[in-house]
């Protein structure tokens, strides 16, 4: 029986390729460019499975490919908020994500954001090599502390959890949260959390805020003007989850005029275009979306979309199907 034909839309951790190509006829995107509507089209025309990752948007018009031959879509990445899930499922389509091998490496990237924003990690490296470093005094670049403190989670999933684990064991913060699906009791008591009821009461008692809901229509802008008001004047934000979820010029406008302290950021509305407000921020720290950024994570990631595959092909239940 010939081999499935699958087409990966990005380069992938090469372990992970090499199991890709012993078990399909496999297409890779060799020179990692961004594929447009029409190669992604394409590939839905030509391949019994398409791997696309976080930054492909499947969107409606993408899937209305004809003829269509794809099957299922192994998506690498945990969000899907880049596929229009009515779409796929309109087109009979599989979509399937990869949860839980990111959790710790995303929540890492969130602590790391607020150490860095917090004791200004990025700003005193900048100083150093600008030459700037005259030596220590007493009121030399003081930040914030971080220890004891309390965290605010909004959204309160896998990467929240972890986030808040690391938090409250490692550095004994205070863990408040808001969720419209709390986790169980077990969890909020391991953490001694407490489920503050609302963004606005979330907002309101922490010193760090961390996003951690999804992107997409319902998450829209959730941190607007308004909202990003009623944290305290001496709170940092930090986002590891969709740049999308907050408004960028609310953000920037709240970071120019120092009505929240700072902000750190692994994620942007429209990346990797970058509103050049961002860059003159002293107060924000960003990175460019590393949140599972390790060889380690990446290649777990690889490996669960091939898990998926694999059992769809052999026609079991892929364990992580979203549609
Ligand atoms: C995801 O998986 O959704 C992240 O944004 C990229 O790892």
């Amino acid at each position: 029986m010939s081999k499935p034909k699958v087409i990966v839309t990005r380069r992938w951790p090469e372990v992970v390729e090499n199991r890709l190509q012993e078990l399909y006829d496999v297409q890779f995107n060799r020179d990692d460019h961004p594929m447009s509507a029409a190669e992604l089209q394409g590939a839905l025309r030509s391949a019994d499975a398409v791997l696309p990752t976080v930054t492909d948007p499947i969107n409606a018009e993408v899937l209305r490919a004809e003829p269509l031959r794809c099957k299922i879509l192994g998506n690498f990445g945990v969000g899907f908020n880049h596929i229009d899930i009515d779409a796929a499922k309109a087109r009979g389509l599989v979509v399937t994500n990869t949860p839980e091998v990111l959790t710790d490496c995303t929540a890492d990237i969130a602590m790391l954001l607020m150490l860095a924003v917090a004791r200004r990690g990025m700003e005193g490296d900048r100083h150093v090599r600008q030459g700037e470093w005259t030596g220590w005094r007493p009121t030399h670049m003081m930040g914030r502390k971080v220890t004891g403190k309390t965290l605010g989670l909004i959204g309160m999933g896998r990467i929240a959890q972890a986030m808040a684990r690391k938090a409250h064991h490692g550095f004994n913060m205070k863990i408040v949260f808001t969720d419209p699906y709390p986790p169980p009791q077990t969890v909020i008591d391991e953490l001694q959390a407490e489920n503050a009821g609302s963004i606005e009461a979330v907002l309101k008692h922490a010193d760090f805020v961390s996003l951690h809901c999804p992107g997409g229509k319902e998450t829209y802008h959730l941190l607007n003007a308004e909202r990003l008001a009623m944290m305290k004047p001496t709170a940092c934000l930090i986002n590891s989850a969709r740049g999308d979820v907050v408004d960028n010029q609310a953000l920037i406008e709240a970071l120019r005029k120092g009505t929240i302290a700072g902000a750190g950021l692994d994620v942007f509305e429209g990346e990797p275009r970058l509103d050049p407000g961002f860059l003159e921020l002293e107060n924000a720290v960003l990175l460019p979306h590393l949140g599972s950024a390790t060889l380690e994570t990446r290649i777990a990631m690889g490996n669960r979309v091939l898990d998926n595959i694999e059992a769809f092909f052999n026609g079991r239940a892929p364990r992580d199907r979203i549609a």
